[in-house]
């Protein structure tokens, strides 16, 4: 299962795919496109992923959710930057906008406070309690985490330590301000002194370079900025005592020079309780904290994939025709244990395929015997006459096959009504454009990977790619919702491929769940266990 983070700065984009391990697995990154109106870049953003996957090998089905860090403040919902002003951003509905193009369930996050996110969780504030990680780049941003929370405040500023005076009546600040901390301690400050001592030309880089040399310019200036630093970090430290106070951005890679000079500044001034007990050091992240940080931020949960399970997570459906009829009630026991998503039920007219199965009696006994939502699919000529006897629930499905009725269209609108969800069913022949004018009537199209009407078949080989096919149309036409079904020959073997092709929801037979060897809670653990392992690679 991959998390996808993206750290989104004034200059540059860091995008990577988190794994189980909170390790980033595959990475890129890439200069902010000239063009900075938010929803082109989150388009761009979007394509350069998809780039991503494709060198990878990587499927999207496989990334479960996306968390973006944006350099300026979000809303408390963690869906809309509020002000971003090195992009010019402003109330712009970014999760819903990312949401919309990938189909990935979205939040948000400011940079700075992913970064501390990051190394909470995955990096040098692990176990602490109380983490301050301080951001030096270009400017200054602070992340705090508490009691296993992302602190924002209030109104959302904490952590706007950049924007504290240092020098009265000083240089001007974006902010609006004069005289921010930022402006003399952070790379653009540092940038400007090194102009103003050094000549033009002259960087931030070149006043640690000529101090290494022992220039006594050059070490004045980083004294001077290190006490400004640190006087605000005691000031930090005095307010809320963390047990951990971390440094990242491109600053915090001068150890000698800056880190190490800093730390011991803080600690011969910080007040003794907590001078005496804090951990301080650099992040262990270094500049990839704000996009570990991110992709592993709690999703805002106001998702609307998410409330319907619309999801594109792994579900299993259970192929009840292959259960054990004389132990069914048994049986369903044991699903509900392994948390079978789906009862799958196949309904035969010995007409439309050549076989027989399963009176609306039966189906309604069975629902007394289980809570596990009913995944009807239908496999009758005239479906339409079906329905109105059918006892449905809300999280029922009813798939109905493309090749069963003139009257498609009106079948899963009858089925819409009753309140459960509608699907479209596909026999291997049958081409993927035949659900172009039904996308907005279906929430499901299964895909028969094997002629429908018997259990224990082999798979259709070109099935694999025909999947695929599916995931990528309904993608591009903004179908993201429509999840996949699969049904036939669902093995442990064949899954795992079927999953990274794009599908999602397995009808599992003989092949798997109900495997002639295994009983059903080790054969649903093995399946499962082989799906995350696919996630994971
Ligand atoms: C097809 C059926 C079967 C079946 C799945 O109409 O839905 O595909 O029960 O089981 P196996 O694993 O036997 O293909
Ligand atoms: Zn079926």
């Amino acid at each position: 299962m991959y998390k996808l983070g993206v750290d989104i700065g004034g200059t540059k984009f860091n995008l990577g795919l988190v794994d189980k391990s909170k390790k980033i697995v595959v990475q890129h990154s890439e200069k902010v496109p000239e063009n900075k109106d938010w929803k082109f870049v989150l388009s761009h953003i979007y394509t350069t992923l998809q780039d991503v996957l494709a060198k990878n090998n990587i499927s999207q089905s496989e990334i479960i959710s996306c968390g973006m860090g944006v350099p300026g403040t979000v809303d408390e919902t963690m869906r809309i930057a509020v002000k971003v002003p090195n992009l010019g951003w402003e109330n712009a509905s970014v999760a819903d906008e990312f949401e919309r193009i990938s189909g990935l369930p979205t939040t948000i996050v400011q940079d700075s406070r992913a970064a501390a996110w990051g190394e909470y969780v995955a990096g040098r504030g692990q176990g602490k309690n109380l983490v301050v990680c301080v951001t030096i780049g270009t400017g200054i941003g602070t992340g705090i985490v508490a009691d296993g929370k992302i602190f924002n405040g209030a109104l959302g500023g904490s952590g706007e330590l950049g924007h504290i005076p240092a020098v009265k009546n000083g240089r001007p600040c974006g902010c609006g301000q004069k005289g921010c901390l930022e402006n003399y301690v952070a790379g653009k400050g540092l940038g400007i002194t090194a102009t103003e001592v050094f000549g033009d030309g002259a960087s931030s880089l070149d006043i640690f370079n000529k101090a290494k040399e022992g220039d006594t310019k050059a070490v004045e200036i980083l004294n001077q900025a290190i006490e400004m630093l640190g006087n605000a970090m005691v000031a930090t430290l005095n307010l809320v005592s963390p047990d951990c106070l971390l440094f990242s951005g491109g600053i915090s890679r001068q150890t000698e020079l800056f880190v190490e000079p800093l730390i011991q500044y803080i600690k011969a001034h910080s007040y003794s309780v907590t001078a005496e007990n804090i951990y301080m050091d650099a992040a262990a992240l270094g500049e990839d904290a704000p996009l570990v940080g991110a992709a592993l931020v709690p999703q805002s949960g106001k998702n609307p994939l998410r409330t319907d399970d619309g999801a594109r997570t792994p579900k299993i459906a259970a192929s009840v025709m292959c259960a054990d009829m004389l132990n069914l009630d048994a049986d369903l026991k044991m699903m509900e244990q392994a948390g079978i998503e789906y009862l799958h039920f196949d309904l035969m007219d010995g007409h439309f395929v050549p076989n027989l199965m399963i009176p609306l009696e039966m189906l309604d006994r069975i629902r007394s015997a289980t809570n596990i939502p009913y995944d009807i699919h239908l496999m009758t000529y005239n479906p339409e006459n079906l329905i109105p006897k059918m006892k449905l629930q809300k999280d029922d499905i009813v798939s109905v096959h493309y090749e069963s009725t003139p009257h498609v269209q009106r079948v899963l609108t009858l089925i819409n009504e009753t309140g459960a969800s509608a699907a479209l069913a596909l026999n291997p022949s049958t081409p993927i454009e035949c659900a172009r004018e039904v996308l907005d009537d279906i929430k499901m199209l299964l895909l028969m990977t094997v002629n429908p009407g018997f259990a224990g078949q082999k798979i259709v080989p070109q099935s694999f790619d025909k999947i695929a096919r599916a995931r990528k149309w309904l993608d591009d036409l903004g179908y993201h919702h429509i999840q996949i079904q699969v049904d036939g020959n669902c093995s442990f073997e064949n899954v795992p491929k079927m999953h990274k092709a794009g599908a999602n929801i397995f009808v599992a037979g003989t092949s798997s769940v109900f495997h002639k060897d295994m009983d059903i809670l080790s054969a649903t653990a093995k399946l499962r266990n082989l799906i995350e392992e696919r996630q994971e690679n």
